[in-house]
């Protein structure tokens, strides 16, 4: 996942992935370009209930905890 990536890498990104990826939070936030986000999975319906309570949610938000 992207928070996997982010993790493995220790890039700072100051609060990303507090839940480690349990989607119980929603600071692992991205948003993706179209061209991109069109190319993903559909979101799970718990990514779905969480991603509602992201700051800036956009029709290309994910939780980059959810994302391969
Ligand atoms: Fe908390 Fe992704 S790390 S929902």
């Amino acid at each position: 996942t992207i928070l996997d990536v982010v993790l493995d890498n220790e890039l700072n990104f100051e609060s990303f992935g507090v839940c480690e990826g349990t989607v119980s939070c929603s600071t692992c936030h991205v948003i993706f370009e179209d061209g991109v986000y069109s190319l993903l999975e559909e979101p799970l319906m718990d990514e779905m209930d969480m991603l509602d309570l992201a700051c800036g949610l956009t029709e290309t938000s994910r939780l980059g905890c959810q994302v391969y």
